[in-house]
């Protein structure tokens, strides 16, 4: 059995373009016995990263604060660890990702579980794993240089050991979204499972 950990990260809840073609894209890769856990960081907002969450990496803090802000991170990395597959339904917000995504990247990047120092710099922990990213955006091409989204996102994958990431672009959507769907359906048409 296989599974997909769904992050769903725009505010339009539930109705938005990011989240319907993810479900496409969970649709295609799936077998009968696939497990799929959904997280909307709109629904539930992780934590910003703070001082106790610092604490109790860095110096094994043990306050009620600390120990819950520990508790939250290692929540979030367990559902990452488990899953085989990260399917990630982000629209570009001011030339990013928006601020849910965010809070739960600075959640999951966790010294000793998710990367690890080495010799020769940080390395990735979380290997053989497969990441579909859904970005949606009003009329910013991906790919272009005020495209910080998917080149960020990419960097970040990649530095907890998640290299293998296709892109899914649903462009256009504030002149032309029929065409934007229609062009992001085509590149999920190419996924194989
Ligand atoms: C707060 C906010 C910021 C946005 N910033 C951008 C942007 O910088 N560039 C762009 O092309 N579209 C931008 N958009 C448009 C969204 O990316 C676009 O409407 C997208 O289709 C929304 O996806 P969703 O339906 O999954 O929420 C923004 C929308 C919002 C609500």
């Amino acid at each position: 059995m296989s599974t997909i950990l769904q992050l769903n990260a725009g505010v339009n809840y539930p109705e938005s373009t990011t989240r319907m073609l993810a479900q496409e894209v969970i649709d295609a890769i799936r077998t009968p016995d696939t497990q799929i856990v959904v997280r909307d960081l709109t629904v539930n907002l992780p934590s910003v990263f703070g001082i106790d969450l610092l604490n109790a990496t860095r110096a094994a803090g043990t306050s009620p604060a600390e120990l819950a802000a520990l508790a939250e991170s290692d929540t979030l990395v367990d559902e990452l660890v488990a899953a085989d597959t990260v399917v990630i339904a982000a629209p570009l917000y001011n030339f990013s990702i928006p601020a849910t995504l965010k809070l739960w990247i600075d959640q999951i990047a966790r010294a000793g579980r998710t990367f690890s120092y080495s010799d020769r710099g940080p390395v990735g922990l979380l290997t053989g794993k497969r990441a579909f990213v859904v970005i949606a955006s009003g009329g910013v091409p991906l790919g272009s240089p005020m495209d910080f989204a998917s080149p960020y996102l990419k960097a970040v994958l990649g530095f907890v050991g998640i290299a293998d990431v296709t892109i899914i672009e649903a462009g256009q959507m504030s002149t032309d979204p029929a065409n934007g769907i229609e062009l992001a359906r085509k590149q999920i048409g190419m996924i194989t499972r």
